[in-house]
């Protein structure tokens, strides 16, 4: 029997990604025909990015579950005509997309890079850097994406802390949990990273409050959703010096609207939801695999919780 695979993305989607899931779906020996139109009846699996025009997905009777081609699945998991499994991607190339990142990023604020690479005063300013392990990099979020982070952070000597939603021992990365830890987490957020997901009860995870519990002069790196910071609060800690920079990729509007105060801010650096983009080839290689579980009765991998909301 043929499996019906209706990607339902963007035209561009379908120009970076048909190759590579058709070359995967031969790998995998599964015999799938992908196409972008289907009578709902004969659809098996959907390969689904939110800028498809496909919302209604109550026509998909037989449907055995949508694979997602985004790890942030907040545009599609609140759908309630999805009534079947949801599959955020996790990508190997993604990872260490994010890996890479974090990590170049980390590094500007650790070395002080912006003091010495742009100097148009030419001060002669000589500051000796702590070395890494006498640095606190702090990452909510223990997910997919925090966890190889911290990994990363941690071989190169870093103290790496992280907090998420339930208890976790990662070796060498002290860990919080819940609502009580978030609280000695930030306490440890000398270079604070968010890698958490956009959930009701992840918005505004750092506003005036929790802002106040960062080492004073810490810097925050968010590649992982713009509600997770309230905006207003954010300017007001850089303004204060509480957080001393902010290096902000994605952003509760995006494009970024122009007359933002993040674009003008000097402690501010906008980069434009660049950090991890899904790899066409690693990622089609992950689709293929998971209908091939869905098609051997196993469970799938990584699949959403529709109540948590990730
Ligand atoms: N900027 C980019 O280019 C880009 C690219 C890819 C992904 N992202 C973003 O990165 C996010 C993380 O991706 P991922 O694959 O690592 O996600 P994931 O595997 O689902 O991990 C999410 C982590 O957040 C924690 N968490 C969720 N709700 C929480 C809460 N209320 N309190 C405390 N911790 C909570 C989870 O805790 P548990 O471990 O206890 O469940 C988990 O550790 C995505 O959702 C997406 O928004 C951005």
């Amino acid at each position: 029997m043929t499996l019906t695979v209706l990607f339902a993305a963007s035209n561009e989607d379908w120009h970076n990604y048909s190759r590579a899931l058709n070359k995967a779906f031969t790998e995998a020996d599964l015999n799938a025909e992908l196409v972008t139109n289907a009578p709902p009846d004969d659809v098996d699996y959907i390969v689904y990015a939110p800028t498809s025009a496909l919302q209604d997905f109550s026509p998909y009777k037989n449907t055995k579950a949508v694979l997602s081609l985004w790890a942030g699945v907040e545009r599609i998991v609140t759908n309630d005509t999805l009534t079947f499994p949801l599959i955020k991607m996790v990508d190997p190339g993604m990872t260490q997309s994010m890996v890479e990142w974090v990590v170049g990023h980390v590094m500007r604020y650790h070395l002080g890079m912006d003091s010495h690479i742009v100097n148009p005063r030419r001060k002669w300013e000589w500051h000796s850097n702590p070395l890494a392990q006498e640095r606190q990099v702090c990452i909510l979020g223990l997910g997919s994406l925090g966890t190889a982070v911290g990994n990363q952070l941690r071989r190169m000597n870093f103290r790496v802390s992280g907090w998420s939603r339930s208890a976790k021992k990662l070796d060498g990365i002290e860990t919080f949990h819940g609502s009580d830890g978030l609280c000695d987490a930030l306490a440890t957020g000398e270079i604070l990273v968010l890698l958490l997901p956009d959930t009701a009860e992840t918005e505004n995870t750092l506003n005036r409050q929790t802002l106040a519990q960062l080492p004073k002069g810490a810097f925050i790196l968010n590649p992982g959703r713009g509600p997770l910071i309230e905006d207003a609060a954010l300017i007001e800690a850089l303004d204060s010096g509480q957080v001393a920079h902010a290096t902000l990729d994605v952003f509760s509007t995006e494009p970024l609207p122009q007359d933002h105060p993040f674009w003008a801010h000097p402690n501010v650096t906008v980069t434009p939801h660049i950090a991890a983009a899904t790899r066409p080839v690693t990622s089609a290689k992950e689709i293929a695999s998971n209908i091939a579980r869905g098609e051997k009765g196993e469970p799938f991998f990584n699949l959403v919780d529709r109540a948590r909301g990730y």
